[in-house]
């Protein structure tokens, strides 16, 4: 399989990770980026640096744009005038294919950083979910992790809120504990943090055992003991609103960034 990214930043970058770990060569992705500093770094990991201009010459079964959504309309505009069949996969955020200069050949993908570790979720949208161009990129996207077909192009937005920004709203949760942590582990640093891995690694694992949380919660939680406290205080400060309001706020504002284009 050939592909080449157009913009090679963040999520190129893990997705490039992760087909590498996956067994396909480093010479068959190529790489158009005009971030010096990032062509340095993909040059390391002898990753092809080519043109833009030579799209048109070359064949590749994918062309993935992964460009800011402000770039995105004219780098799709280019790869339309320089590689007119080629099938183009878009990883913009907010950017849906009717706003592209050829919607039927555009595959609609909203991966998350987890790609980089094989354990990805992408969520992937055509509107000919039998084309070869979709096939290949839910073949692609496989290879790092786990691939949602959608039926619909606006379940992008939720999709969009839950897995790519909700990553980030963990992170920020988990932060918090690390920050707890740190206040009593404070002459060592270092070991507080190897201690947090295996915490939160150890919730995967739980999770793995038994996926059901609230049994899970069971498992933890005594009549009147400490967790029951916790928990109280965390549905008495509403803790579901508070995250139900950060999907939404996510979620509208992937519905604005489609509209400002
Ligand atoms: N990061 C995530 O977790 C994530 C997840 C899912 C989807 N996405 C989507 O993926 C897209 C890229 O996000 P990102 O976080 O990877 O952005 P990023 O780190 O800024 O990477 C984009 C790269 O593309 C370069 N670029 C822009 N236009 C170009 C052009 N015409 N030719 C060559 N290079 C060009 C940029 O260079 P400059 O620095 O010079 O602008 C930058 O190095 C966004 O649309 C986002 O919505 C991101």
């Amino acid at each position: 399989m050939k592909i080449c990214f157009l913009g090679c930043g963040n999520i190129a970058q893990a997705i490039i990770n992760g087909l590498l770990q996956s067994g396909i060569l480093s010479s068959d992705i190529a790489c158009i980026e005009r971030n010096e500093q990032r062509v340095e770094s993909l040059k390391m990991q002898n990753l092809k640096i080519i043109e833009l201009e030579s799209l048109a010459s070359m064949d590749f079964d994918l062309i993935m744009l992964a460009v800011k959504p402000k770039d995105a309309l004219s780098a799709e505009q280019s790869i339309s005038k320089l590689a007119p069949k080629a099938n183009t996969l878009s990883l913009v955020a907010g950017i849906g294919i009717e706003k592209y200069s050829r919607p039927n050949a555009i595959v609609r993908a909203m991966p998350n950083t987890a790609c980089a570790f094989r354990k990805g979720v992408t969520a992937l949208y055509a509107e000919d979910q039998n084309s070869s161009a979709f096939k290949t990129a839910n073949n692609l996207f496989s290879k790092v992790g786990h691939v949602l077909a959608l039926q619909n192009e606006d379940e992008m937005h939720r999709f969009t809120s839950i897995i790519g920004s909700g990553q980030a709203f963990l992170f920020k949760v988990l932060n918090i504990y690390l920050q707890e942590l740190e206040k009593i582990a404070i002459t060592n640093e270092a070991a507080a943090k190897s201690m947090f891995q295996d915490f939160i690694s150890s919730l995967s694992d739980s999770f793995s055992q038994e996926q059901n949380f609230e049994s899970l919660i069971n498992k933890i939680k005594s009549p009147g003991g400490t967790t029951q406290a916790g928990l109280e205080s965390l549905e008495k400060n509403n803790l579901d609103k508070i995250l139900q309001d950060a999907f939404q706020a996510a979620e509208d504002r992937s519905i604005e960034i489609s509209n400002e284009q």
